[in-house]
């Protein structure tokens, strides 16, 4: 499937006269989870005329993952996701990553994240889990209360807005701690950055067993890296010539007749319709330029959403010192310092490999990509000196985090809906500018957003309204709401 440089070349000058032949050539901008299935949406359906563009040198998008640890003793760690996120409850709906995961059979494990955590706080190893119990219940209160408001048809409002009104009004470090861990933890944000309804539909159409999935988390473990979903699923049905990499786009210009995509090496390829999958932190930023603008409509959906950030940064020691528990919580002085650790070397997970990892989400994660890793290296020693006072830490033998908000192929993790985000600009992210430039991925996904499965979703079902457009001889797309009211 890896093209080198020349063939690249000599397929764009091909492909320049190929999809000009028939109606309804696509060109697919992005090759992560969204683009490769709308990819195999097209050829299921018989429409094999397009071709994925990414900058990068694979397909899988924020799937990523690396080489970590000294010389004699590395692992493949994830840097972007790492679960499955709900599976299936009996003969419900399952989610399709799952299903894709087994196909190809990548290596996941179950994560027990509640049942499989020690409790820690500044002064060491401090037992929390009633406190930790009163804020699960303080959860569940919210996504209820949001339940409710949903039926009386009341406005959104901010998760905080939602913990205030349900009683939940968390004032220790301890009881801080522990509302990070199930709501920052998820979404990447603070309630105060978040909405309440949207995103407690979100956790019920993914985690609820009534309404979704399951509750269930399984960590890819896979040493091929858990991108091998995608690449495996990928490799049946692409042909070399499908697939343009190492090409980035710098400009997209669109009419009611067709999109012309010029690369920054100066290349031009022409279709009848662009998808586009780039991330929402992408359009925010202006790193594609869009001839003409986008309209006010679009561009209004596209700043109203939020590309929040999630940090895993990587220690690798010489010996585990720590807890043998599958997770820990630290409650700092300061809400969302250094909070969530998870330890790979467990035997469920990456045994012997001596590699822990903390989280960081949201302001802080913006905060530490704008320093040098050495003083990110220091902070997190720091802190785990403060969870194990006892213990002589040693020098970690590898150190990592990767920098999502700053680049320019991202901009962030995923999206995270804010109280001021409506739901006609949710349809408006997703709707089709002149009839040929059609947008979907994670964040277009109303059910879904943030995941995965909303990526595959989005690739799937709006590749197939374009599908169905295309038979139709042209349409004008997936509609908008030209003023959001209020
Ligand atoms: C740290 C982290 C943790 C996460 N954890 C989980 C998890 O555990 N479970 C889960 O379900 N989801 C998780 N997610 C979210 C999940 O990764 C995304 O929802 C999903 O991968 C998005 O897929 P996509 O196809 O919509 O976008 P992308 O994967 O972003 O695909 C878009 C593609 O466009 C390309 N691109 C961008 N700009 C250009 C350009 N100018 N020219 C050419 N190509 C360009 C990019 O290289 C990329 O390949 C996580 C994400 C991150 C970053
Ligand atoms: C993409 O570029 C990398 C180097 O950055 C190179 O190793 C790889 O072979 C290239 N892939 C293709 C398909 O050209
Ligand atoms: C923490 O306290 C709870 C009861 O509050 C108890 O059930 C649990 O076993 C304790 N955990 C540890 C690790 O001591
Ligand atoms: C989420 O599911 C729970 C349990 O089924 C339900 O009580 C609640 O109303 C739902 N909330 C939303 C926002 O759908
Ligand atoms: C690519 O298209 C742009 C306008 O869309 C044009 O200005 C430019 O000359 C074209 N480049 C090539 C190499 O054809
Ligand atoms: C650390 O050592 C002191 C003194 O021996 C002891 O009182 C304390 O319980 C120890 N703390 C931990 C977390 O083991
Ligand atoms: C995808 O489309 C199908 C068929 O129209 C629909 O039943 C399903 O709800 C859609 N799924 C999502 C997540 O939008």
């Amino acid at each position: 499937m890896l093209l080198t440089a020349q063939w690249i070349e000599l397929l764009s000058e091909y492909h320049k006269k190929d999809l000009n032949n028939a109606f309804g050539s696509v060109l697919i901008l992005g090759g992560g989870v969204a683009g490769v299935i709308a990819a195999r949406t097209l050829h299921e359906r018989g429409h094999d005329d397009f071709i994925i563009i990414d900058a990068r040198p694979e397909l899988g998008g924020r799937l990523q993952n690396r080489q970590f640890g000294r010389a004699d003793n590395t692992r493949s760690v994830e840097l972007g996701p790492n679960w499955v996120q709900g599976t299936q409850t009996g003969n419900g709906p399952v989610n399709p990553i799952l299903t894709l995961t087994k196909k190809h059979k990548v290596k996941t494990q179950f994560n027990d994240l509640f049942g499989s955590l020690s409790f820690f706080d500044f002064t060491g190893p401090s037992n929390f889990s009633d406190v930790f119990n009163e804020a699960d219940d303080g959860f569940s209160d919210l996504i209820a209360g949001a339940g409710a408001r949903l039926q009386k048809r009341a406005i959104d409002t901010t998760a905080r807005t939602g913990y205030s009104l349900v009683g939940s009004k968390p004032k220790s470090h301890q009881a801080q701690t522990s509302e990070y861990y199930l709501w920052d933890w998820e979404y990447a944000q603070t309630p105060e950055q978040s909405s309440w309804i949207a995103a407690s539909e979100n956790n019920n159409f993914t985690f609820d067993p009534d309404q979704g999935f399951s509750g269930d988390n399984l960590l890819a473990i896979d040493q091929r890296g858990f991108k091998t979903f995608i690449q495996a699923e990928g490799a049946e049905f692409l042909k070399p010539s499908q697939v343009l990499l190492n090409s980035t786009v710098k400009s997209v210009s669109y009419s009611t007749s067709g999109v012309t995509v010029t690369l920054t090496n100066g290349k031009n390829l022409t279709a009848d319709y662009a998808l586009c999958t780039f991330s929402v932190g992408v359009l925010q930023n202006d790193d594609v330029v869009f001839h003409p603008s986008l309209p006010d409509w679009k561009q209004e959906a596209i700043q109203s959403m939020v590309m929040a950030t999630y940090t895993k940064i990587f220690l690798q020691f010489p010996h585990k010192f720590w807890f043998d528990t599958e997770m820990g919580l630290y409650a700092d002085k300061e809400r969302g310092r250094y909070p969530v650790w998870q330890s790979l070397d467990h035997k469920h997970f990456l045994p012997d490999s001596g590699i822990i990892f903390v989280t960081v989400t949201g302001d802080y994660s913006q905060r530490i990509e704008s320093l040098p890793d050495s003083q990110v290296k220091a902070e997190v020693l720091s802190v785990l000196a403060l969870m194990f006072p006892n213990v002589s830490i040693p020098q970690p033998t590898d150190f990592f985090f990767p920098r999502w908000h700053t680049d320019p192929l991202f901009r962030g993790s995923y999206s995270n809906w804010p109280a001021s985000f409506a739901t006609a600009h949710q349809s408006n992210l997703r709707a089709t500018v002149s009839d040929r430039l059609w947008f979907a991925g994670e964040a277009t996904s109303f059910k879904y957003y943030g995941f995965l499965h909303g990526a595959y979703f989005e690739g799937m079902n709006v590749t197939n309204l374009l599908i169905d457009c295309i038979e139709a001889g042209g349409c004008s797309g997936l509609g908008h709401v030209e003023n959001v009211p209020q």
